[in-house]
Formats: structure tokens, sequence, C-alpha cells
């Protein structure tokens, strides 16, 4: 007797036999029938107790919540809703649970009580869904540039840059918060902080990466981010994964292919691995949406929606079209718009993004070619001198979830920019070095993890794919 997984009992291929199983009691009915689940699986096995010779004692401990070892026997099932089940010859209790105190009881709970219970909302079939989805995501990904000649590469997670400049950095530091070492102005002495220099916990691995790509050609990282913007919405954490690949000799076009074969493929990949789990999702999220007006309701569902990414060409735009299209919009006419676009050269707000692929376009949109001062300094300036090598690609229901760019490979154009923004030239002399030093045409971008998981699995709230979020005024567990 081999102790297996309630996923490898119900797959087609088990032989019926004497099994042992170990799980948490999803339910209890009429003193009988067990669903236990593992976690292997959006599934329960049911387990069929003999009450009758099963100590009282015993039955009064099966309760929701309840870890348990079974043995039995894996017979047809009698009843319907399932091929087998387990008729239980015996049953050890391996962790009561309290069913007055235990916070999953066995009916809906709202998203905003599961996140309070964020240590025990994977014991719901939707947020197990979810977590296995977003582990299986984690794995496409590794494979994705596995086998497409990409190393891996790890980069640091304290840093002393600000990559995106947007100086939104969590600081580092040992340094005494009431009484800091300070200077003869005054100031605080980062000399004597831990590293001897002002630190902060990355906002992406980027620049590191770009180091990489030009020795190893292709890498990618992968790995935790972390903003301080307090913008306490439904997209964004302090704290996300990104993923941000970076390849020597690529241009913009060519980062364009790049990104969007990669979230085909991956989205590909959990279709194809992850059936249950989003057919589970999809008629969640069907449920949900039939409490919507018409109107708002999405045309497609959930595993629709991920194939029509999957099988359609994402559509490319430059920012000046885009601008246009805009512009003569049916809401920035009627001033529906909480920003009004009026000139070539603002910045787009997610209610645009929003509108060119979901009302406009209705497919992802890849967006280039944006003005040079509304993005970072290390995008490589076009020739109009004007607009730079960027590209942000757009997903209906979820706005920005790519952002990249060609970069700017040329020394004094990138000093330049530098010196524009302020940023001091030694802080990046490792930076400029790879200027100097064989500089050639690169390119990148990076995913943001949890927006991926958003749209794989139909969350509306980017708190519930990602285990522990961190959100302003919010770090518990
Ligand atoms: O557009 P961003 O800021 O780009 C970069 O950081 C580049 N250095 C990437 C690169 O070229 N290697 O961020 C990239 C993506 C966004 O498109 C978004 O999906 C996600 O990261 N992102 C966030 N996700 C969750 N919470 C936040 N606060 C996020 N900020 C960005
Ligand atoms: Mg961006």
């Amino acid at each position: 007797m081999t102790n297996r997984t309630v996923a490898q009992l119900l797959s087609d291929d088990i032989t019926l036999q004497e099994v042992e199983i170990k799980g948490w009691v999803r339910t209890f009915r009429a003193n009988r029938f067990i669903a236990l689940n593992d976690g292997s699986t959006i599934n329960n096995i049911q387990c069929v107790v003999d009450f009758e010779n099963t100590d009282e004692a015993i039955l009064k401990r099966i309760t929701t919540g309840a870890a348990v070892c079974i043995k039995g026997e894996l017979v047809e099932s009698q009843g319907k809703g399932q091929k087998v089940e387990i008729q239980v010859n015996s049953i050890e209790i391996l962790g009561d649970s309290d069913p007055e105190e235990y916070p999953i009881q066995p009916k809906k709970h709202t998203f905003e009580f599961l996140r309070e219970n964020a240590h025990l909302r994977t014991r719901t079939s939707t947020f197990s869904a979810v977590m296995r989805l977003r582990s299986s995501l984690s794995f496409a990904i590794h494979k994705y540039f596995t086998e497409n000649g990409f190393y891996n590469m790890h980069t640091p997670i304290i840093t002393g840059s600000d990559a995106e400049g947007a100086g939104e950095t969590f600081r580092v530091t040992t340094l005494d918060a009431k009484k800091p070492s300070l200077t003869e102005e005054a100031e605080v002495d980062y000399k004597e902080d831990f590293f001897g220099k002002e630190t902060n916990l990355t906002v992406s691995g980027q620049l590191e990466a770009e180091t990489y790509a030009m020795s190893l050609g292709k890498v990618y990282t992968f790995g935790p981010t972390f903003r301080a913007e307090n913008s306490n919405t439904t997209r964004h954490l302090a704290e996300f994964w990104m993923i941000e690949p970076e390849v020597a000799f690529m241009d913009l076009d060519g980062n364009m292919d790049l990104a969007e074969d990669f979230m085909k493929s991956v989205l590909n990949y959990v279709l194809e691995h992850n059936r249950e789990d989003l057919e589970f999702l999809d008629k969640r999220l069907a449920d949900e949406e039939k409490k919507l007006p018409q109107a708002q309701r999405s045309p497609m569902n959930l595993i629709d929606k991920i194939k029509f990414v999957v099988d359609n060409n994402f559509m490319r735009v430059s920012y000046t079209e885009a601008i246009d299209i805009l512009r003569n919009s049916k809401p920035n006419k009627k001033k529906k718009f909480n920003y009004i676009i009026e000139e070539w050269g603002a910045d787009l707000q997610s209610e645009h993004e929003r509108y060119l692929v979901e009302k406009h376009f209705k497919c992802p949109v890849i967006l280039f070619d944006y003005p040079a001062n509304i993005k970072a300094f290390y995008m490589r300036l076009n020739e109009d001198g004007k607009t730079v090598r960027a590209m942000d690609i757009l997903f209906p229901g979820i706005g920005e979830m790519v952002g990249g760019s060609q970069r700017e490979e040329r020394l004094e154009v990138l000093k330049e920019k530098m010196k524009a923004l302020d940023i001091p030239e030694e802080e990046l002399w490792w930076y400029l070095d790879l200027r100097k030093f064989g500089t050639a045409v690169h390119s990148g971008f990076g995913l943001g993890f949890e927006r991926l998981v958003m749209f794989a699995t139909g969350m509306s709230n980017i708190r519930d794919v990602i285990p522990y979020p961190r959100t302003p005024q919010n770090a518990e567990f």
C-alpha cells in the first residue's frame, strides 16, 4: 500500500486497490461522507465512513479543517459526481480543528475576509487553484527561457541605484532611526551605514541584467522587486515579482516578438496543464459576472480570453497613433476621461490604456515609441530626437502588463541623458562602462508576474494572486 495524492487517486489510469491518503477535511456530511483535499488538485476525493463501526468519539472529531489519515479501498463510486471513492477502513485524526473557531467554513467567504485569513485561504478551492496556477506559470517561464537559450541570472535585491528613477525606493539601512550618524553639514552620514553608502531594495534587476546580456548574450532575471509607490490600487503591490529578459544584438522589433511569443507560450502552457483549475476559475468568474449589469460583463469567459491571446497577434501601435485615436475618442470629446488628452506628449493614464485595449482594439496592444520625457533614462533615443524606443504591452482587464525598451547603447547620448536628469555618473560608472567596452544594440522588458497571474486566473485584485500581499499600511504575515 502506498501513500498517494488525491490527484493520483482521481486520475484516469488508477487501478482499484487498497490505499492510504492524508489530507484536510473540507466537509463531512451525514456522519458518512468526507470530502478530502490535499492540495494536489481542485477536486476532493469522497471517503465513505462506515459510521456504524466507527467510534463515536472519532466521528465527532471529523470536522471541517481537521487533518486526517485514511486507509481504505479505492472503489467505483456508487453515487453521482465522482468515478471513484474510498471505502474507509480506518481513520486517524492527525490534527483536530475546532469547528467553532475555524475561519474557513464550507460556505462562500468574501475575498476581503479571506485576505485577513491569508494563512488559511489556500484551503479554499479558489485560492488553491490560483496558487497552483501561479506555480505553474512560474515553471512555464523558466521552461520557456531555458528552452530558448537564456541563462537565469539572480540580480541583487539590495542596490545603490533607482533604475526607474521614480524615487519610490525602500531604504535599506542599519543606522539608528532616532540618532543616525550625521555629517558636518548635519545630513545623514551614509558612510557610517552598513554598506558605506545609501542603499535601497531593488525596483528592477534590469541594469544588472544588461551587464550579463553583454557577455552571456541572452539572460533573464525573475525575482522580487520593491516599490514604495503609495498607490492603493487593485494592480499595485509594494513587493511584486518581475520577469526581466535582456538580449544582446536585439532591437525593439525583436523585443516585441520575444515578449509576444513568450507570453503566448506561458499562457498556452497553463491551458494545457492546468485545465481543471482553469475550468473552476472560469465558472467562478462567470457566476460573479452574472451579478453585474450586462454592460459590465466581459464578452468572453476566462478560458476563451486566454485562448484569444494565444491565438491572435498583438496589435502594434505607436504612441503617436494612440494619441490620435484617444484624442478623437468619444470619452475624450465628451470629457468622460478624468484626464483629457489634448496634446502629443501627454502621459497615458490607465483609463486611456484600457480604452485602447478594451474598447478600441479589443486585443492586447503593444504601444511603442513614447515621448522621451515620460520614460526612463536608459531608453534609446530615436532619430527624431523626441521619442524613445520604448514599448508597453497593454492587456484587456489589466492595463500595463509589460514595460520594456531598446537600451541607449551610445555612451555620449546616455551621458547627456543622465546629466539632464541629474543622475551622477559615479553612481552608474559600471553601467556606462558597458557603452565603452564593446557596446552593442540590446533590449529587454519587464513583465509584472502578478499581473500575468491576474490575467490567467481572472482575479480582479492583485492582492489575491500573491500569497502575502504587501501594500501601504499592510505587511501582515
Ligand atoms: O514598466 P516598469 O516600471 O519597467 C521596468 O521596471 C523595467 N526596468 C523593465 C525592463 O525593461 N527590464 O515595470 C515592469 C512591469 C510593469 O509593466 C508592470 O506589469 C509591473 O512591472 N509593475 C508592477 N506590478 C505590481 N505592482 C507594482 N507596483 C508594479 N510596478 C510595475
Ligand atoms: Mg512601465
